[in-house]
Order: C-alpha cells, then structure tokens, then sequence
C-alpha cells in the first residue's frame, strides 16, 4: 500500500460516527471513544449545551489537533471537561471558597468558571496564558466518556472557527468528516447554547459569556458579578486579550441582520427589505419568534418560526439548528427578530448579534434602506 504523507493524513481520516442512547449510552460505543481519547485522538460528543470537540487535556499534541481540525486560532483558549467537581485540583492550582457553592448548585450543568491553571494540563488548553475554564457538563454521554477515559477532557464547540455550534452529530459532520475520529451521536442536544462562563481570577468576578446559566442565578452567590451592560465586542487582533468576544462568532454564510423593534413595523420594514434585494436577485429569509408567524403568511418568501418568545427554552434549544436551516437554503440575507434580554432570552441576543455581525435595524428609526442594503451587500462593512 502506498505510503501516505503524514501532513494530508487528516484529510483522509474516516470519521467514525456511533449511535448512543442519550440517557444510557452502551458502554462498548463509549469505549471506542475513550480509547480514541486515551491515544491522543479527537472525538466529538453531546453535552447539554452544544456538541464538543474533546482531546485528552494533559497531552499537547492532541489538544493542537483540536486548533488543526477546527482552524481555530491558537489564541483562544478551551474549556476543559471533567467528570466530576472532585477532580477539580487535577486541573487547577487553587480552589477558591465560592467555587464549592457554584459547584453544588450548577454541577453537572452549562456553567463554566475560569480559574488559575494548574500544572499538569497542557498548556495551549489555554492559549499559554496562566488561567483555565473548567466544567462538569451534565449529559450521560459526556459523563461517560469522561469517566471512561479518566481524563481531563479540553473541548470547544465541535464547528469550524467562527460558525455556528452544532446541536446534532449532523452539524459536526458537516463541519469536520474526515477531520475527526469519532463522533458519538446521542442525538440533539438539550440547551442548544453554549455555556455561561464567569471568570473568577480577577479582582473581582466577571461574566465574560452569557449562556445556559442565566447571569441572574449568579447574583446570590457572586454579588459582585461584574455583567458587561451589552455585549463584548473584541476587533480582529483583539482577541488574545479578551477571548472569545470577537465579533465574527456564530456566523452563517447568509448576511445576518437583527430586527429590533415593533412587530407590525418589522413587518412592514421586512416587506421593503424583500422588495429591494428580490430586484438584485437576492433571496431573504426571515427568522421571527412563533406568535409573529401569522404577519408574514403572505410574504413570499422563506420565513422559520425559533419558537414562542414565551419559551425561551425552546427558541434556545433550536436556535443554532434554525439559522443553519435557513443557511443551508441558500438564502443571501437573514432577517431575525429580537427576543427580550433577560434569563436565557440576553445569550440568544448575544448569539444572534453575533451571528450579524452586530447589525442591527431599529425598525421604529428611519433609514436609509437602500443605501444601508447596498453596503451590506457589497462591501461586507457593518452598517448601522
Ligand atoms: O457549552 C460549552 O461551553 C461548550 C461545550 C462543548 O462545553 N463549549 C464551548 O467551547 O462553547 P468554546 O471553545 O466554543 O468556547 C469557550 C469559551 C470561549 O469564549 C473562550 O474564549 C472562553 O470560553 N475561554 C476558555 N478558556 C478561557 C480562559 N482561560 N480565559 C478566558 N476565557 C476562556
Ligand atoms: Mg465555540
């Protein structure tokens, strides 16, 4: 058999993708996957909040496959993933008190906490710098693994760099087939958006992603939670100071823009968006929340429903799912409509202005429609 060189080896790696039970997933399937873990593979698998990338956290040359497979820059930092909150002083230096607290009321659950790193873990975990985000995800399929390989597991989001998280096996694949040794497929995920994460190294606590947890179950045992008012917005070179917060995060191919306003008016102002692309030969299609559904019944055009605005569980859960639905379809422009900040409704904001690119149309403001659609669509900058 021709030798193959080892730089195109990735390319050609056949993805294994094995079904598991969500809730009781069978032990030969996580098997596979540990051993794939313990031999310095990558596997990805379901958590309660989106799909992860996992590598074994102590070992650098498996984490650096987790940058290669995700082109993901080696300046923004994992989350690490443990089965249990007692495996804690693997990973980190020291435990502060709060973090017994946090640990008891959020673990197994979608809170992350940054905390000095500790020895052993391999140090582009965290992009050299000297903290660490650690979690206890909450899904049987993450726990067993981790329980399976008896490791420390550093996992980002399973998606290529700057797209949207997967809540499907599906979305993995699309991403990163033959990226990857396995995937375990245990279904959809439940919360459908990443995890909260608080940094607790500085001087005093800061949220620097709003997510699963909502900032307001915090407050009773982090009363001095610092909750930037809107969302952090680091430009290109930036990132390595503030990871995470780049703009461009969660982008779908489709040009995104958020509707802010009153319904009838987006209705109106969605109509006049329509018209104006359809006579360039753009497509549009529009994300709005269950109960605005009826208004656009006559628009001619792709229109998804990301559930009643009531239940924001439910647009969380299938957020991610809807956008690359309606990217898939080929649409050029997205248009979704705001939900209300507050409990889980602030990281869909956050996750869908993101996905804009921080556009957002203030349907009760005048503007310049013409003008503002133009630029948007031909020279990419970001339009207010
Ligand atoms: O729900 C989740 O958190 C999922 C599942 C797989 O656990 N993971 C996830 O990972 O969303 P990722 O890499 O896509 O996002 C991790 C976030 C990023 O914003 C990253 O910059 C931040 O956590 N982060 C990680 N380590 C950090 C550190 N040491 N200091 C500051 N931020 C950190
Ligand atoms: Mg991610």
């Amino acid at each position: 058999m021709a030798r193959i060189p080892l730089r195109y080896a990735f390319h050609i790696m056949q993805t294994q993708r094995l079904y598991v039970d969500p809730h009781q997933p069978d032990p030969a399937a996580i098997a596979v996957a540990a051993a794939a873990i313990t031999g310095g593979q990558l596997v990805a698998f379901p958590t309660e909040t989106v799909y992860g990338l996992g590598a074994n956290a102590l070992d650098p040359a498996a984490v650096e496959r987790i940058f290669t497979a995700k082109q993901r820059p080696g300046t923004d930092p994992l989350i690490v993933h443990l089965a249990t909150a007692s495996h804690l002083d693997r990973v980190v230096q020291e435990i502060p008190a709060v973090v017994q607290g946090l640990a008891e009321r959020f673990w197994p659950g979608p809170l992350t906490i940054v905390l000095h790193r500790g020895q052993g873990v391999a140090p582009n975990v965290s992009a050299g710098r000297s903290t660490v985000a650690v979690r206890v995800p909450a899904h049987p399929v993450a726990h067993a693994l981790l329980v399976a390989c008896n490791l420390p597991i550093a996992a980002p989001s399973a998606n290529l760099f700057s797209r949207i998280s997967p809540t499907t096996a599906q979305h993995v694949l699309d991403d990163l087939d033959g990226r990857i040794a396995v995937v375990l497929d245990g279904g959809p995920t439940t919360i459908g958006l990443e995890s909260t994460v608080v940094d607790l190294t500085q001087a005093s606590p800061v949220l620097l992603r709003p997510g699963g947890v909502p900032a307001e179950l915090l407050f009773d045992l982090l009363p001095d939670l610092h909750v930037p008012a809107a969302p952090v917005i680091a430009a290109e070179g930036e990132a390595a100071a503030a990871p995470g917060t780049l703009l461009k995060h969660y982008a779908p191919r489709a040009a995104v823009v958020v509707l802010r306003g009153n319904a009838v008016a987006a209705r109106a102002l969605a109509q006049a968006i329509l018209d104006l692309l359809h006579h360039a030969g753009k497509r549009v299609g529009l994300l709005v929340p269950d109960e605005e559904f009826p208004l656009y019944a006559e628009l001619h055009t792709e229109v998804v429903g990301m559930g009643p605005s009531a239940d924001l569980l439910a647009v969380a859960r299938y957020l991610f799912a809807r956008l690359r639905e309606l990217d898939s379809s080929g649409v050029d422009v997205i248009l979704a409509r705001e939900v209300a900040a507050g409990g889980l409704g602030t990281a869909i904001r956050d996750r869908l202005f993101r996905a804009a690119e921080g556009k957002i149309l203030d349907v009760d403001a005048p503007t310049d429609l013409a003008g503002w659609l133009a630029r948007l669509l031909l020279d990419n900058s970001t339009p207010r």
